[in-house]
């Protein structure tokens, strides 16, 4: 049988505050195929960003099982994650991560100055992302002189640089009014319909109910009613 995406089986973990322990995940199970566009949704506190920063292989379970296109990331030292993250996921923030100081294509650029590719290489693949998020004409200009639509725009084409094959994004339109909220999850509509594996997390029922899957989460334990119906009385 061929190996899911992304496989997580029972993962566990908490976190020590103070004597206290809140279990922010508990035995969450998940398996995600190539090309699928899915919304995991709960409420504020159920343990979103703290699932997404297993997924994208930035902090480790306490038990469970992870695999990423069949590696066992539970066996990665820091390096290896970092690497993993590196060519498989592109990161998307609610408040956009974008460096202040540096033009739009600078940021985009930028997770590809350590991949020993030359400067004018670099841009052309940097412009090329641009374009695909129709931004190509603000290339110069500094995230200050943009949108939020279009600082969240520039930060899924920085997201591209590495053409990684999964895309998640946490929150990717919270700091956005639900016009431009609509833009940024039609942008990433169309990365979907290019083959790309989309994981967008959400308390937004209006952003969720855009996805083709929509798993819910609530004190740390995942459901699923199936294609991209939800339980909005179990939610909220
Ligand atoms: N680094 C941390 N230290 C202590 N508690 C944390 C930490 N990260 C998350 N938590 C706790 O885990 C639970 C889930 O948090 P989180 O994953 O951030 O939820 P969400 O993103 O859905 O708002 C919350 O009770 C939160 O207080
Ligand atoms: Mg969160």
């Amino acid at each position: 049988m061929a190996k899911s995406l992304i496989s997580i089986n029972q993962l566990v973990k908490s976190f020590k505050i103070g004597g206290e322990t809140v279990t922010a995940l508990h035995r969450v199970s998940l398996q995600i195929e190539s090309g699928e566009f899915i919304a995991i949704i709960g409420p504020s506190g159920s343990g979103k960003s703290t699932l997404m920063n297993m997924i994208g292989c930035l902090d480790k379970p306490d038990s469970g099982e992870y695999s990423l296109e069949g590696q066992d990331v539970g066996k990665m030292n820091d390096n290896q994650l970092a690497a993993i993250r590196n060519k498989k996921i592109g990161f998307i923030f609610q408040n956009f991560n974008l460096l202040p100081k540096l033009s739009a294509i600078e940021n985009v650029e930028l997770p590809l100055i350590y991949s020993g590719i030359n400067s004018s290489e670099r841009k052309n693949i940097a412009k090329d992302c641009l374009d695909k998020v129709g931004l190509l004409d603000r290339a110069t200009h500094l995230p200050n002189q943009l949108s939020g639509g279009q600082q969240q725009r520039i930060a899924i084409a920085r997201a591209l640089v590495c053409n990684p094959p999964i895309l998640l994004a946490d929150e990717p339109t919270g700091a956005l009014d639900s016009k431009t909220s609509a833009e940024i999850i039609e942008v990433m509509k169309n990365l979907n319909a290019q083959g790309r594996t989309i994981i967008i997390i959400t308390h937004d029922l209006d952003v969720a109910s855009q996805a083709k899957r929509i798993v819910q989460i609530k004190d740390g334990r995942l459901f699923e009613k199936g294609g991209n119906k939800i339980e909005v009385s179990s939610v909220y």
